[in-house]
C-alpha cells in the first residue's frame, strides 16, 4: 500500500522540478543572494495576484506581522484585538512589541474571530484588530472593517494560511489595512525555507514596511528609523516565482480535494463550515470529532497521519499566563481546541488514497 503523506512537498517538487531548478540555477549564476532581482519581480507579481498596490517580501510570516505592526506604530501600552484560536505567532508578535493581545472568541462554524464580539473588547488603548484567516478561509473582513472604521482602528489580516483564498470575490491579503502571509514550505504557496510577505494599498505603509524590513534604511547606511533584518532571501523568491505560475491550479486542486472530503465525510464527522462568500485554500482540512484521541490513534494504526491545529488556545499558553485568562475564558475556542483534527491535504492527494483516509475516518469516528 502506498504511504500517505500529511503534506507532500516532495510530490509537488517532482512535478515542478524543471522550472524550480532553472530558477534556483539563475540565482546561483548571478549571485545576488540578498535583495536580488527576483525579490522585486516576485513582489510585483504577488501584488498583481492579490490585487493591491504594494507587496513587501519578508523573511517569514511571523516577521510579516511584526513589520506590519511596527509600520502602524504599535508598541508599549497599546492593545491589539485578535483570536485565541491560532498559531502562537499571531499573539507573540503583539506581545514582543510591548502591546497587549486582547482575545475575542470565535465563530464555532468557521473557527475565525466572531466580528459581533469585537466591539465589546475595544478600549481607549486599542490600536488594531488582527483577525486570522484560519485553515484557508478568510475571516469576515467586511464586518471587521466596519467595526474598525467606527473606532478609527487599523485591521491586519493574518493570511498565513489563506493565500489564494477569496472573500466575496476579492483575494485574501487585499481585504484590510495590511494583509500578511507566510510561505512556510507546506503553505498553499510555500518556498523551501522561511518566507513571508506584507500587502497594502496604503501609499505611506507600503514604502514604510519596505524600509522597516531593511534596518529602517532610506539608502545604504542611512537609517532615519529603527527597523529590523526582515528580508526575504533571493533563492526563496526564485522558488516562489516558479511555483506562482502554477498556483491557480494548486488552489483549484485543493478546493476540489476539500470538497470531495466534505462530500464523502458528511454525516460521519463535522466537516469544515465554509461561508457562502468564501473559497478556501484548505491550508488544513480540519474536521471536528467528539473522541479525538481515540480517532487519531486509530488513524495512526491504519497508517494515516493527522494533526491538531491547535491543541491549546493562546489564553491557556503559559507564555500568555500573565494575562490571567484561565480555562473557560473563551469557551468556543477552547471547545474547538479539544475537538479539531486535520487530515492529510495537498494537491497531489490521489482519489484512491483519499478514499482510504475517508474510510478510516468513518470507521474511527
Ligand atoms: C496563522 C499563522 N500565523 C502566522 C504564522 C507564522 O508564519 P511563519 O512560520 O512563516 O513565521 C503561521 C505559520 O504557520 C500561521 O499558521
Amino acid at each position: 500500500m502506498s504511504e500517505i503523506e500529511f503534506h507532500d512537498v516532495g510530490a509537488q517538487y517532482r512535478r515542478l522540478k524543471p522550472r524550480i531548478d532553472a530558477r534556483i540555477q539563475a540565482v546561483l549564476d548571478h549571485g545576488r543572494f540578498i535583495m536580488g532581482p527576483e525579490i522585486r519581480e516576485l513582489e510585483e507579481k504577488l501584488a498583481a495576484y492579490v490585487g493591491v498596490k504594494y507587496c513587501v517580501g519578508v523573511s517569514d510570516g511571523t516577521t510579516a506581522m511584526q513589520v506590519a505592526m511596527m509600520a502602524l506604530g504599535i508598541g508599549a501600552g497599546d492593545e491589539v484585538i485578535t483570536t485565541p484560536f491560532t498559531f502562537i505567532a499571531t499573539g507573540e508578535m503583539i506581545a514582543l512589541l510591548g502591546a497587549r493581545p486582547v482575545f475575542v472568541d470565535i465563530d464555532p462554524d468557521t473557527f475565525n474571530i466572531d466580528p459581533a464580539r469585537i466591539e465589546a473588547a475595544i478600549t481607549k488603548r486599542t490600536k488594531a484588530i488582527l483577525p486570522v484567516s484560519l485553515y484557508g478561509q478568510c475571516a469576515d473582513l467586511d464586518a471587521i472593517n466596519a467595526v474598525a472604521d467606527r473606532h478609527g482602528l487599523a485591521v491586519i489580516e493574518d493570511g498565513a494560511q489563506s493565500f489564494g483564498a477569496t472573500y466575496k470575490g476579492r483575494r485574501s491579503c487585499a481585504l484590510s489595512t495590511i494583509g500578511t502571509t507566510s510561505f512556510f514550505p507546506t503553505k498553499p504557496l510555500g518556498c523551501y525555507g522561511d518566507g513571508g510577505a506584507c500587502f497594502t494599498n496604503d501609499d505611506k505603509l507600503g514604502p514604510l514596511m519596505a524600509q522597516i524590513r531593511v534596518h529602517g534604511q532610506s539608502r545604504r547606511y542611512y537609517h532615519p528609523i529603527i527597523g529590523i533584518n526582515g528580508r526575504l532571501d533571493t533563492l526563496q523568491a526564485a522558488i516562489l516565482l516558479a511555483k506562482l505560475e502554477t498556483l491557480p491550479a494548486e488552489v483549484a486542486a485543493r478546493a476540489r480535494i476539500g470538497a470531495r472530503y466534505s462530500e464523502k465525510l458528511a454525516g460521519a464527522v463535522k466537516t469544515p463550515g465554509i461561508a457562502a462568500h468564501n473559497t478556501s485554500v484548505f491550508a488544513q482540512y480540519t474536521i471536528e470529532v467528539d473522541n479525538r484521541d481515540a480517532v487519531q490513534a486509530k488513524l495512526k494504526a491504519g497508517g494515516i497521519p493527522s494533526a491538531v491545529h491547535y491543541p491549546v488556545t493562546l489564553n491557556l499558553q503559559p507564555a500568555f499566563g500573565n494575562l490571567g485568562q484561565g480555562e473557560g475564558s473563551f469557551p468556543l475556542a477552547e471547545r474547538a481546541a479539544r475537538r479539531v483534527l486535520s487530515l492529510p491535504m495537498h494537491a497531489d492527494l490521489s482519489e484512491p488514497l483519499q478514499d482510504r483516509i475517508v474510510a478510516a475516518v468513518r470507521s474511527a469516528a
